[in-house]
């Protein structure tokens, strides 16, 4: 990028921010005239990414004055950040849009808002449009910064639909509300450019863009300073960070940069792309005692065929040799991955591979996924070879494959001790407490009543059970 460019994008942002704050302004005005202070909700359907502007999206809201309620019985302002990446995410969306009919024909000034990946697909808005008739706010990703002025128009009985496709845009300063420490998000990049066949996200998140990494540092030692001790560093593909920037700082040397800030103990990022893992990132990972022993790694399918179509630009045989030597550096690196059954095309003896992979690999754990077509990408052209049931019955297949190898290597731990940061009480009892190993693994663990204030620190746990998704043990005298 020449210097004139980059000039211009900082005035244009400048500019933005500048009418951020005067809307939120705006509409505190209109707030603070309310005879009592009005609640939000804010509900999160999607990834890392959709919760991090979740905790922005708050931010504005408490700027402006509202009040953060986890009640949505008793809020005044209903938000519902969305995910479109599979279909049963936007279902359910769909659902608990319809249900808040009722809710508004009761209370006719409360506010109902739809925003995120759903929205910015122009099939889904039109039907809000025109089949939700009880919903005051769509914005899509691209409209983030600008939720004061659609709320603004809002409180003013203005229906506001801000979906448009300003795909080349990072606005920096809006305000955040972060979910409570230990654990803060930080994104270095925004988008996508990899395009796999199957997947929307480039299409809803726009082209990638880096931040700058003064940027990035910046907000780690805000955090730092507020007493989080983990960061997760986010973006779709953070191996390419920096890539737009010209000269600048890769992503293993953005990481290291972060582990020379006081105060952050553990560093973690997602997602990896496998075509863009470097061997430097791995030497980081290995030497760096803040880098997290963990590896989120997607594979998506076993097979060679599969992997072409789907456009990963990657063969199985590359991505074993990246996890063989993952594990050359660093022996107890807990893997992780991502896998899709069912993808048009895909053949039983495709999805034989993705079996053997898995058993060949030996992850400690997979997210897996039936595919689902998503209308504009280019797999929702694809024929099928696989029936539903067929699909499934692989699905089913695959899990339990998974679920023995996964409880297996959560055996390994019985006995040991591991360093654990408390995250919280758990939802089940309030005398037991939930963290995770550096690994990234769940660990419960009882203590007695009023040890709530033991969440952020750092605890060693002695290992007493293992199950298939979680730890349980004890805290060392
Ligand atoms: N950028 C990340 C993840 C993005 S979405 C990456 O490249 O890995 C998270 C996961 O959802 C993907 O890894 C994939 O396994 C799954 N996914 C994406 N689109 C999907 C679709 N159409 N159907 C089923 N699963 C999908
Ligand atoms: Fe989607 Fe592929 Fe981009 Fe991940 S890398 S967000 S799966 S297009
Ligand atoms: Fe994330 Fe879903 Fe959007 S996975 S980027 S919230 S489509």
């Amino acid at each position: 990028m020449t210097e004139s460019n980059k000039s211009n994008i900082t005035r244009a942002a400048d500019a933005e921010q500048m009418r951020q704050q005067d809307y939120i302004a705006r509409v505190r005005t209109i707030i603070e005239a309310m005879p009592a202070r009005p609640k939000a909700y804010v509900e999160t359907y999607g990834c890392q990414q959709n919760s991090a502007d979740s905790e922005r999206l708050k931010g504005m809201l408490c700027d402006m004055g509202y009040e953060m309620s986890g009640d949505i019985k008793s809020a005044d302002l209903v938000l519902y950040n969305t995910c479109a990446v599979r279909e049963n995410a936007e279902l359910r969306v769909f659902g608990n849009i319809g249900a808040l009919k009722h809710k508004k024909a009761k209370k006719p000034d409360m506010l109902i808002g739809v925003c995120g990946c759903m929205m910015q697909q122009e099939h889904i808005a039109k039907t809000i449009k025109s089949k939700y008739k009880h919903v005051d706010m769509v914005f899509g990703t691209h409209a983030l910064r600008r939720f004061p002025e659609i709320l603004f128009c809002a409180l003013g009985k203005t229906r506001v639909f801000d979906t448009a496709d300003e795909a080349g845009t990072i606005t920096e300063g809006i305000p955040i509300r972060r979910d409570p420490p230990p654990l803060a998000k930080v994104s270095v990049t925004y988008g996508c450019n990899n395009f796999c066949t199957y997947c929307i996200v480039p299409y809803v998140r726009g082209r990638e863009r880096s931040r700058s990494a003064e940027d990035i540092l910046n907000e780690c030692r805000e955090t730092a300073e507020k007493g989080y001790k983990e960061v997760m560093l986010l973006g779709q593909n953070v191996n390419s960070y920096g890539n737009d920037l010209g000269a600048g700082l890769s992503f293993s040397e953005l990481l290291e940069q972060v582990c020379r800030i006081d105060g952050i103990e553990r560093i973690r990022f997602m997602t990896s792309h496998p075509k863009d893992i470097s061997d430097r990132l791995i030497e980081v990972m290995a030497r760096e005692k803040k880098v997290c022993n963990q590896l989120h790694l997607p594979i998506q399918s076993g097979s060679d065929r599969v992997l072409e179509m789907m456009n990963r630009r990657y063969t199985r045989a590359s991505y074993l040799e990246i996890i063989r030597k993952v594990r050359a550096a660093i022996p107890d690196i807990v893997l992780t991955t991502d896998v899709i059954v069912g993808f048009p095309g895909e053949t039983n003896e495709d999805f034989e591979q993705t079996l053997s992979l898995l058993k060949e690999v030996e992850f400690d754990m997979i997210f897996s996924f039936i595919y689902s077509k998503r209308v504009g990408t280019p797999a929702a052209e694809m024929p099928d070879c696989l029936t539903d049931e067929e699909k499934h019955a692989n699905f089913d297949r695959m899990l339990k494959v998974q679920n023995e190898i996964s409880k297996r290597l959560n055996e390994r731990y019985l006995g040991t001790v591991q360093r654990v940061l408390v995250e919280g009480v758990s939802k089940t009892s309030i005398n037991t407490l939930t963290g995770r190993t550096e690994g990234g693994k769940v660990v419960n663990f009882s203590c007695p009543e009023g040890r709530g204030s033991l969440v952020g620190e750092l605890l060693d746990i002695e290992i007493t059970d293992a199950q298939t998704w979680s730890l349980f043990g004890r805290l060392k005298a």
